[in-house]
């Protein structure tokens, strides 16, 4: 297939690009480098020797959304591109709202007008709330968002779905994505955030270079194993696996189907930080701080809905992650230059 993969200099769309060109996917690349480099793009050929088409646009811009739609005939779009840090989408909201909401209606219209009916979109557990019982099911529906981020990506997946229903020949397969970790065994590509990571696995890596001098535990006081926050942690390449999936999987079908893309296991602060230095053979020192505002408890999927729909299975366990975590941030200590 032909697929314009938005966000494709990112995290999770760079390496999903990379698991596209291994299944024999021609991708075209739009990103507007607001939190990527253009170096991505070497690294992305040095692993799969195949330079895909960048195209460097911004999604809220609809003329050069519609040059793109006018130059290609694509069979599908995978949509990553979005702001994604929760703490700031508080304080600058209508940015959010406009780059996440109102860039992914621009390219849906564009995507009706060019006819192109397969869509993948980057979803997050965090639409589920805080009050199902775990393990999450898909059949729960959303809950309550608590922040601007969040409410953008269920405001997405209300939208798709109402498209959806009115447009049948539509196929849209909306991931719910739990906690994204790791990076490609290459360690050519990964995750480093500008800044002071809001993420936990980040921040270890950060603290076994030394960069910081220690984790700070939000919370030991939970009902959870260990007092910590359990999350449900996912190797990037396993998600970027459970993208071709998805996508082949929109192709053959129409409609719209809501998946999870986790493992099913609960990981506690202190299980990875175990995990992590076990990984590394550096030491990650931390300390007990308060609880973070917004967090839960306990947050991990029902994995079974990916297996039957898609045929899709997490690989990687906790060791994989760490250990390709810090291989990444050995080699990249500033992110990808
Ligand atoms: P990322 O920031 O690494 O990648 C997003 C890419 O989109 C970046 O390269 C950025 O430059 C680009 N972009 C942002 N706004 C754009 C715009 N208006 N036009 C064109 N390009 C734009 O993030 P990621 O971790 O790879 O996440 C990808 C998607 O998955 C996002 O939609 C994110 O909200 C969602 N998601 C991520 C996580 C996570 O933990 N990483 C969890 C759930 C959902
Ligand atoms: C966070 C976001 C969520 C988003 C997800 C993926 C919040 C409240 N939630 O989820 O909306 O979809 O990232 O981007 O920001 N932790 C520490 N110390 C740290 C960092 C984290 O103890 O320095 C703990 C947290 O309290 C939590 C666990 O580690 O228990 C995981 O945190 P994090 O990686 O930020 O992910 P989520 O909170 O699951």
């Amino acid at each position: 297939m032909k697929i314009l993969v938005t966000g494709g200099m990112g995290y999770i769309g760079s390496h999903t690009v990379v698991e596209l060109i291994a299944k024999g996917h021609e991708c075209v690349i739009l990103d507007n480098l607001y939190n990527s480099s253009i170096n991505v793009l070497n690294r992305i050929e040095e692993i799969s020797g195949v330079r895909p088409e960048f195209v460097n646009a911004d999604i809220t811009d609809e003329n050069a959304l519609r040059n793109v739609f006018e130059n290609h005939q694509f069979d599908a779009v995978i949509h990553f591109a979005g702001l994604k840090a929760v703490g700031e989408s508080v304080t600058i909201p209508l940015k959010y709202y406009d780059n996440n909401v109102g860039g992914s209606i621009k390219l849906y219209q564009l995507m009706e007008e060019y006819n192109v009916n397969n869509l993948v979109f980057s979803s997050s557990a965090t639409v589920y709330g805080s009050s199902f019982e775990m393990p999450l099911k898909e059949a729960y529906g959303r809950g309550t968002t608590t922040n601007p981020y969040g409410t953008s990506k269920l405001m997405n997946e209300m939208i798709i779905e109402d498209y959806c229903h009115a447009r049948k020949e539509l196929s849209a397969v909306v991931l719910r994505y739990f906690n994204p970790v790791g990076a490609h065994k290459s360690g050519l590509i990964g995750e480093r955030p500008n800044g002071i990571p809001n993420n936990l696995m980040p921040y270890i890596s950060d603290v076994a270079i030394g960069k910081r001098e220690r984790l700070n535990v939000f919370g030991d006081d939970y009902d959870t194993k260990d007092g910590t926050g359990v999350r449900d942690y996912i190797h990037v390449v396993d998600l970027a696996k459970a993208h071709v999936l998805a996508i082949e999987y929109a192709a053959k079908n129409k409609g719209m189907e809501t998946i999870n893309i986790g493992t099913g296991n609960g990981y506690s602060v202190l299980e990875i930080v175990e995990a992590y230095k076990k990984a590394s053979g550096k030491d990650v020192p931390y300390v007990i701080a308060p609880r973070r505002a917004g967090d839960v408890a306990t947050c991990y999927a029902d994995p079974n809905k990916a297996k039957e729909l898609l045929g899709f299975e997490a690989q990687y366990g906790i060791e994989d992650m760490c250990l390709d975590s810090y291989n990444f941030i050995i080699k990249n200590p500033n992110g990808i230059e």
